[in-house]
């Protein structure tokens, strides 16, 4: 399994399903080549959130178009393919399944091998793709809607987690709050058009928990701070002003992150930091995190906002990461619902 040749520049071909996207992406080396995203979140918004049944089934319907349409944007054949790298989890298994078998099927028929992602570390290697010279150590905010943590990466394969969320994560919290404000699906970029137009005056508790052994974050109180703040107002009569609570919420979600992400990068001394995840997308997050980087001279790597939320150049990255250490997979090779961070 493990007597594939490697090259120094592969072409790798990257295939992501595990939630309501299916998505395909061509690199070569860390160039990337193409990257197609078919979504199903029109069809998804109509339920207000994803429906498994309903994501695998757009999948097995789109992940041939994905990635013939992938190889044609990238000028590659598949003959030209050294390796297929795809998600395994975490997510929906009969989702990732569909992604996960098409892959299988590729690598075996061409003889390339085959590299099994997990979903969370190509949020992490997005970064690679958009500074070609980027390499660690540095330090990773990580805030998508199954995680929020901040990393530090040591090696391309080795992180240390410095802190994390005790509760839900930051992504959650945003689609929760959208649902209160009856904003619909996705929620977290409706919640962020929102508060563009509002203040951030409703003093809502930060997501900050402080420990001696960890940094730690939690959403909840905050989600259910917000849930008083509508209800209590309903109760009164009163008018809420989704505007404010919008920018409120989003302030007091994302501030503790950006401090914290920069506290941790002086502590351990890096001089770069990175984000991914689908919350690294929040222009709020960008130009904050921005401020406070450049504030303290520390290199920010952003991947652009597209390669933020789920996509296959992120797979393909990692793949990269993957196939350069000869990791590769077992055609036996299962999907998982779930995988720990660590
Ligand atoms: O990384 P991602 O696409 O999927 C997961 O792996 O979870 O992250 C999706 C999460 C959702 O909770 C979504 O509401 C949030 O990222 N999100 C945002 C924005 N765009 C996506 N949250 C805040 N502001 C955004 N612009
Ligand atoms: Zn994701």
């Amino acid at each position: 399994m493990n007597n594939y040749k490697i090259k120094q520049d592969p072409v790798i071909l990257g295939i992501e399903s595990s939630c309501d996207e299916t998505a395909a992406a061509v690199i070569r080396g860390r160039k990337l080549l193409s990257s197609v995203i078919i979504s199903s979140a029109t069809e998804q918004a109509k339920y207000g959130g994803v429906v498994p049944e309903i994501a695998s089934r757009a999948h097995t319907e789109a992940v041939d178009e994905a990635v013939k349409t992938a190889l044609k944007d990238a000028g590659v054949t598949l003959k030209q393919l050294d390796a297929v790298a795809v998600t395994y989890g975490a997510g929906l298994l009969g989702a990732l399944l569909v992604g996960l078998s098409f892959a299988k099927s590729l690598a075996y028929t061409l003889g390339v091998p085959l590299i099994a992602v997990n979903h969370i570390r190509g949020h992490l290697a997005a970064a690679y793709l958009s500074d070609e010279e980027l390499k660690p150590p540095y330090i990773t905010l990580l805030a998508s809607g199954g995680h929020t943590a901040i990393l530090h990466t040591k090696t391309y394969t080795e992180f240390e987690v410095l802190g994390s969320t005790l509760d839900d994560a930051a992504g959650e919290a945003f689609d929760k709050v959208a649902r209160i404000l009856n904003l619909p699906y996705p929620g977290g970029p409706n919640v962020q058009r929102l508060a563009e137009k509002g203040a951030a005056n409703i003093p809502f508790p930060q997501s900050l928990v402080k420990n001696s052994q960890n940094l730690q974050f939690s959403y909840s109180g905050l989600k259910t701070a917000v849930i008083n703040y509508c209800h209590t107002a309903e109760q009164k009569g009163e008018r809420i002003c989704a505007e404010n609570v919008a920018a409120s919420f989003q302030c007091a979600a994302i501030d503790p992150l950006v401090k914290k992400t920069v506290e941790c990068a002086l502590k351990v001394g890096a001089k770069t930091v990175t984000a991914g995840g689908g919350v690294a997308a929040n222009d709020y997050l960008r130009l904050t995190l921005k401020a406070e980087c450049d504030k303290h001279k520390i290199k920010l790597v952003l991947p652009e906002k597209k390669y933020c939320t789920d996509n296959a150049a992120m797979i393909a990255a990692e793949g990269l990461i993957q196939y350069t250490a000869k990791n590769f997979a077992p055609m036996d090779i299962n999907a998982c619902a779930q995988i720990p961070l660590k």
